[in-house]
């Protein structure tokens, strides 16, 4: 099966591992990646096996070599201690959340969340008994004020996905250790490869797998890494649960994984300079762009990080809601929709002011968060130039 590599690949770069991680063609006939295994059922050949469970996949709902494929190589690109796969990435958030939390514990969360983790908080957390309190993401060791007797969480979400404050993760992890809370970061936007979320002392690591591993917009999936603390919990949590993905959606996740890197370094290049590219127009005021020094937590972003993916934000001008809804109607390439890190590029428009409890989000115009992907960048900058000027001509 695919863990029989798994100790010769851990010494391997991580652009090696994509490749050879989570297969082994001599189990599949000589095929070179893993197949979609469908199924419910596992027969066993024995009673004994039957009552002692003596096979390596005993029902659908435990996993199979598609979803081992996917769990062991991802393990090895976290260096963590186990992975769980789950249908989305909010059921990653949430698994990760439900392994950690109980009635009458108080959790931390940082205020710059993806918005329906919030929901998640003040829903069905709120109504098991744990209480939620937000905090500046850019709290940094200050965090320890917040801690109470009963917090057993501390959530972190680097950089924040619309805003992109960078959270000072050692710092908090630090603090968390020292008093016995599980940090659970949401890494989606760095993965594994500009990110090691474990060895920077992160319990519980979540990636939308819908984004980047996906990189075609075609899947939805989230994953869970955990270290050697925290893995039971969460394999139990999971397992109590049995929420468990597709085949087909895990099959194009490792699909997806083997191109990761070069991916990624595309999306850095083709992001920064689209980033670059606006903080130079003068309908732009600020770039929130981790790589750039405008970005807060720019700093944290240049010691912790290897890289930065292809989403980030910009502040624009004021300006009328005909003018942007002139400018952002008529572009040709960027789409307009919920999700990134696809191959196509993306925009939206978006407003945290009336949610955000910890800190104030008021710019003084609107707000455009814009996934970059793989076209040409001067065809993207055509495009922008296009809608800036229907921007200007429009009252
Ligand atoms: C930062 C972040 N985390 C988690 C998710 C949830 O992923 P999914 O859409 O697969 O539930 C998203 C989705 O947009 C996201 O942006």
């Amino acid at each position: 099966m695919a863990d029989k590599k798994a100790n010769s690949l851990k010494n391997l770069k991580s652009r090696t591992k994509l490749v050879h991680a989570g297969r082994a063609p001599s189990d599949q006939y000589g095929f070179v990646n893993t197949p979609i295994y469908r199924g419910s059922t596992v027969l066993f050949p024995s009673l004994d096996a039957l009552m002692h469970r003596r096979m390596p996949f005993t029902y659908g709902t435990q996993g199979s070599p598609t979803t081992q494929s996917l769990e062991t190589a991802w393990t090895d690109l976290c260096g963590a201690a186990g992975t769980v796969i789950v249908p989305t990435g909010l059921a990653a958030i949430a698994v990760a959340f439900l392994a950690a939390v109980k009635a009458g514990d108080h959790i931390l969360v940082s205020d710059s969340v993806y918005r329906p983790n919030r929901n998640f908080c003040d829903t069905i957390l709120k109504r098991m008994g744990v209480e939620t309190t937000y905090y500046e993401p850019l709290i940094g060791a200050g965090i320890e004020a917040l801690i109470r007797p009963n917090t057993s969480v501390i959530f972190l979400e680097t950089p924040g996905s619309q805003t992109f404050e960078i959270q000072d993760i050692p710092a908090i992890a630090a603090v968390a250790r020292a008093k016995n809370i599980c940090t659970i970061l949401d890494n989606t936007w760095a993965t594994p490869l500009f990110f090691q979320a474990h060895a920077f002392g992160i319990d519980m690591s979540l990636e939308a797998g819908t984004k980047y591993l996906s990189g075609h917009s075609d899947l939805l999936l989230g994953l869970v890494s955990a270290n050697e603390s925290w893995y039971p919990a969460l394999q139990a949590t999971y397992d109590a649960f049995a929420m468990c993905p597709g085949p087909e959606d895990v099959f194009l996740a490792l699909r997806g994984m083997r191109s990761l890197e070069l991916r990624l370094h595309e999306a850095q290049r083709q992001g920064l300079a689209m980033a670059e590219w606006l903080s130079t127009r003068k309908e732009v005021i600020q770039v929130l762009h981790p790589a750039l020094p405008a970005c807060p937590g720019h700093e944290i972003w240049k010691r912790d990080f290897r890289g930065a993916s292809g989403l980030f934000s910009v502040l624009l001008a004021p300006c009328s809601q005909n003018a942007l809804a002139a400018m952002l109607d008529g572009l040709e390439l960027f789409g307009m929709g919920y999700s990134w890190g696809g191959f196509e590029s993306l925009v939206i428009p978006f407003d945290c002011g009336s949610y955000r409890t910890a800190t104030a989000w008021a710019p003084p115009g609107p707000a455009l968060r814009f996934s970059i992907g793989l076209e040409d960048v001067e065809d993207l900058k055509a495009d922008l130039e296009a809608g800036f000027e229907r921007m200007r001509l429009t009252p």
